[in-house]
């Protein structure tokens, strides 16, 4: 197996079926940009401790611009036998400099060097992401403030339950994904360690400064224990559910929406161009942007499911069950900057109708306000639930809607009630008293939208 990088120790040859098998870079040749980088950094590094010249150390960063440009342009030949993203890299690299290309990998490993790869790939990755998400909840701050005016009803349990702002649920989701942001930071933290120079398990063994190639790489920092190093995926698996919880509220979004479009709601229209056709049913418009946000979220916890189950039962350090990490990662990275950028889409261009919204508004949604009429007149909380519950039994009996009971219906009832207890129907005095902090009141959905305004100016 003379054309291996690893074949030294080998008479046979590998069964083709393997050798498929055993490839990843049909997928992994994407990080091509990360392993020059590596690379070269690495160079610098061997020839800062004197293991090769800095002619050497030259050609091999020259060459390696030259491997990475043709990566670029799209004329990168893959050959029988490039076996993943690193190897075809060095094996291109000794055809374009010559000999100085086998000193490269000095006191290095595939091991350290892949996880290398992956963190500086993940690093970028997670830049952009972070992007589409800021993106994401910059439109729905937007769209919050213009709205703000406009009241639907609030649920629980799919119930009707009080009214609130449309802005107010809007930015309920907003606060989900700035959650997410955070969290994306953190793991950010936590990838920005450099694990080269811990070579296949051990450790390099050529007095590298591995601290000056981890500046060299951007890195902050180093990672601590080579064994941990180069199998520690963890990074891989907080990604992907960090990008499972990002799914789910994404996908609850999208139901809420797909719900909202429908005509039995009928409170919004989604544009056109994120709403398709039925072959068959000419009236039909689906929301098929919708419901593939909301679908992808079951691969994306699928993805991180099955990863978790590949790392449970590795040994210690590296295996090659590891290199199932990269379709995982690659997967959940597209479709999260596929399911943001549609979700961005999506929120921008639909169009709410306020009165449709308006006219779901019911007087019994007010049924709680009627208790807490009572409550300001000193009845105890209990007791004015049981009360208001009594008024909307009343209604019922008579087969009207509650704002339809008169004061004598009400005094009927209880005592308590005045004359101004017709001054609760009124929706948006009902939403506005809820002027706590994180409330649907109109100030506390304006001091939302300030923090959030704020949050997008300082990140
Ligand atoms: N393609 C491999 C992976 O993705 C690179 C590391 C191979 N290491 C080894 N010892 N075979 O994991």
């Amino acid at each position: 197996m003379g054309g291996k990088l690893w074949g030294g120790r080998f008479t046979g040859s590998v069964d083709p079926v393997m050798e498929r098998f055993n490839q990843s870079l049909s997928y992994d040749r994407r990080m091509w940009r990360a392993d020059v980088t590596g690379s070269q950094a690495y160079a610098r590094c061997i020839q800062e401790a004197g293991l090769i010249s800095q002619d050497e150390c030259d050609s091999i960063v020259t060459g390696l611009d030259k491997v990475g440009a043709e990566w670029e342009s799209g004329v990168f030949h893959v050959m029988p036998g490039d076996e993943d993203i690193h190897t075809a890299n060095e094996r291109r690299l000794k055809e374009l400099i010559g000999e100085a290309a086998d000193k490269l990998h000095t006191g290095r490993s595939r091991n350290d060097q892949v996880a290398t790869d992956m963190r500086l790939w993940m690093r970028a990755a997670l830049a952009t992401l972070g992007e589409h998400l800021r993106s994401l909840i910059s439109v729905m701050v937007d769209r919050a403030a213009s709205e703000i005016d406009v009241l639907m009803p609030g649920y629980t349990h799919l119930q009707r339950a009080q009214p609130i702002r449309w802005s107010h649920w809007i930015l309920s989701y907003c606060w989900m994904l700035r959650r997410d942001h955070e969290r994306l930071l953190e793991q950010a933290r936590r990838v920005d360690v450099c694990p080269l120079g811990s070579g296949a398990l051990a450790g390099n063994p050529f007095n590298i400064d591995r601290q000056a190639l981890a500046s060299d790489l951007g890195f902050s920092g180093i990672t601590n224990n080579s064994l941990d190093a180069v199998s520690d995926r963890d990074f891989v698996a907080e990604f992907l559910s960090w990008g499972s919880l990002l799914a789910v509220h994404v996908s609850r979004w999208a139901e809420d929406l797909i719900l909202y479009s429908t005509k039995e709601f009928s409170f919004l229209r989604l544009s056109d161009a994120y709403s398709t056709g039925s072959s068959l049913m000419p009236q039909k418009k689906n929301a098929d942007s919708l419901e593939l946000v909301r679908g992808k979220c079951g691969r994306v916890i699928g993805k991180s499911c099955g990863f978790l189950t590949t790392l449970k039962g590795i040994p210690s350090t590296y295996n090659k069950d590891l290199q199932e990490d990269k379709e995982a990662m690659f997967d959940v990275y597209d479709t999260l900057e596929g399911v943001l950028q549609v979700a961005n889409g999506v929120m921008a261009t639909l169009k709410v109708d306020a009165a449709q919204m308006r006219a779901a508004l019911s007087p019994d949604m007010l049924a709680t306000d009627l208790a807490y009429y009572l409550v300001r007149k000193g009845v105890a909380f209990r007791t004015a639930h049981g009360l208001s519950g009594g008024c909307v039994a009343l209604a019922e009996r008579q087969g009207v809607p509650l704002d339809r009971l008169t004061v004598e219906d009400f005094r009927s009832v209880s005592p308590e009630f005045g004359s101004d207890v017709l001054d609760i129907w009124h929706y948006e005095r009902s939403v506005d008293q809820y002027s706590v902090a994180g409330g649907t009141g109109m100030t506390s959905v304006r001091a939302q939208l300030d923090q959030l305004r704020q949050w997008l100016q300082a990140s």
